[in-house]
């Protein structure tokens, strides 16, 4: 049973009631009219998904919170308008399924496979404006806000970029589902999901294991006439990105027939960043009222009171499926960190899913300045994740990966060993440095060893 709720009666909400609170991140536009102009025409617009879809997902994130499912969460630290291309988004969900795959095998567990995509276009930065020789412009917040290049014109937020953040996260949907209505997801077709560069990956041996084992068994149920040919076929993929413009969130809230509250069908999942996750802020604000199942990142500083006003806020009636907290806090803070939070949730009575975000606290600077991440840190935090949750009788129900399924070079370590020298060859990343297909695949290999019972080590 939940405990009674701190603040019984929530004030009134509405999908702009977050104006009434301090919001962190959000671009300064130099004209008001031209917001609203634009949030009016993407309003009238048809939602990117629907609500059937959404309330689908909570239900498979309540089975993950129960242990029969596992959440995938994945994709790029930032898509830009410019990679929203056929290759790009097909290599994407190539390096999903494959790991998935793997993830099935290994954790005998059906697999939530949640994209960051399809609107994963805005970022927060830790300072609003950025100096140069040539002068001081806004800083770079996203293909939703404003252009990279460095000049006054580009940096200048444009409220008209959330509307062609909004066509390019409708082209991206329309191309994801129809690859997989047209079956390209579906388990007898794993020969489309291979990545050209990858035949010599030292762990594409494994990996081809995986898959004939797959096929065997699926062989064996079909010849006993167990194999349902639709139900093979059909393979959910879902949306998420970090719900950080608010004017773009707001403009997609909406009622629907046949169901009561608010939905925010721009993406499946939305979640909140960790520099936006203040209980008193526009943020925390807006997400309460949303019916949607949502994510929160929660890491160094997040503490106990913290977290449970969270809780009370958007977890109130304890509904299955609601809330995901994605913790982040790096391989040398995890171990201290994480427990308190782990047991604040338990004495609250309430359920969530524990999902493990291996990257966003294990991010450095070489000397050069370039942003990079240590393998060996992500993976030794993905696997303090897995044995501290065994031990504090929790459960770590998902994961939480920036990844890419190009060969690029963002990462330091892995299968291949790639060194500080060797980052240069391709990397590519406008914002934080991404796991590549090895690197990716090695780590599923890992959940998959643990959460099946084997050792990860
Ligand atoms: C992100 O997910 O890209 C991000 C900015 O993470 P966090 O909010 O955890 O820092
Ligand atoms: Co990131």
């Amino acid at each position: 049973m939940a405990k009674p709720s701190l603040n019984p009666v929530p004030a009134p909400w509405s999908p702009d009631s977050w104006r009434s609170k301090p919001a962190l991140q959000l671009p300064s536009y130099p004209d008001r009219a031209q917001v609203d102009r634009v949030m009016a025409e993407i309003a009238r617009l048809p939602p990117l998904v629907t609500s059937w879809e959404v309330e689908g997902l909570k239900e498979q994130i309540a089975a993950a919170a129960r242990g029969e499912y596992f959440l995938l969460q994945g994709g790029d630290c930032a898509e830009s308008f410019e990679e929203c291309r056929s290759d790009t988004i097909a290599n994407k969900l190539k390096i999903l399924l494959q790991m998935s795959l793997v993830l099935v095998q290994g954790t005998r567990r059906r697999v939530i496979r949640v994209g960051r995509f399809a609107g994963q276009y805005a970022k927060p930065r830790s300072e609003d404006f950025e100096t140069r020789a040539e002068g001081t412009f806004h800083s770079y917040r996203g293909d939703l806000v404003n252009r990279l290049a460095f000049t006054r014109r580009d940096r200048t937020p444009d409220p008209e970029l959330m509307l062609r953040g909004y066509e390019r996260s409708a082209l991206t949907l329309n191309f994801i589902r129809g690859l997989i209505e047209g079956g390209f997801a579906a388990l007898h077709n794993t020969e489309y999901w291979d990545l050209g560069f990858v035949r010599h990956s030292p762990h594409a041996t494994e990996y081809r294991q995986i898959v004939e084992a797959i096929g065997e068994s699926i062989r064996f149920m079909d010849t006993l006439g167990y194999v349902d040919a639709d139900q093979m076929r059909r393979v959910d993929f879902f949306s998420s990105h970090e719900g950080l413009l608010l004017p773009y969130e707001q403009a997609q809230t909406r009622q629907v027939p046949h169901r009561t509250g608010w939905y925010n069908l721009a993406a499946h999942m939305p979640w909140i960043g960790l520099r936006t996750a203040d209980p008193d802020g526009a943020h925390v604000e807006y997400f309460r009222g949303i019916s949607n199942p949502i994510g929160v990142k929660v890491g160094p500083g997040t503490h106990r009171d913290h977290l449970l006003r969270l809780l009370d806020l958007l977890h109130p009636k304890d509904e299955p499926g609601r809330l995901t907290l994605i913790h982040r806090f790096g391989a040398q803070k995890i171990e201290a960190e994480l427990p308190p939070l782990v047991k604040a949730v338990q004495e609250s009575g309430k359920t969530v899913l524990w999902c493990c975000d291996p990257m966003h606290g294990n991010t450095e600077k070489l000397a050069d300045g370039t942003k990079t991440r240590r393998f060996d840190n992500i993976r030794s935090e993905l696997e303090q994740a897995l044995d501290l949750h065994d031990e504090l009788g929790s459960r770590l129900g998902g994961v939480h990966f920036e990844l890419t399924g190009d060969d690029v070079t963002e990462c330091i370590g892995g299968a291949r060993g790639l060194s500080e020298a060797g980052l240069k060859r391709a990397y590519r990343t406008q914002v934080d440095p991404r796991l590549n297909y090895e690197q990716a695949l090695e780590l599923a290999m890992i959940v998959a060893r643990h959460v099946g019972g084997g050792t990860a080590k």
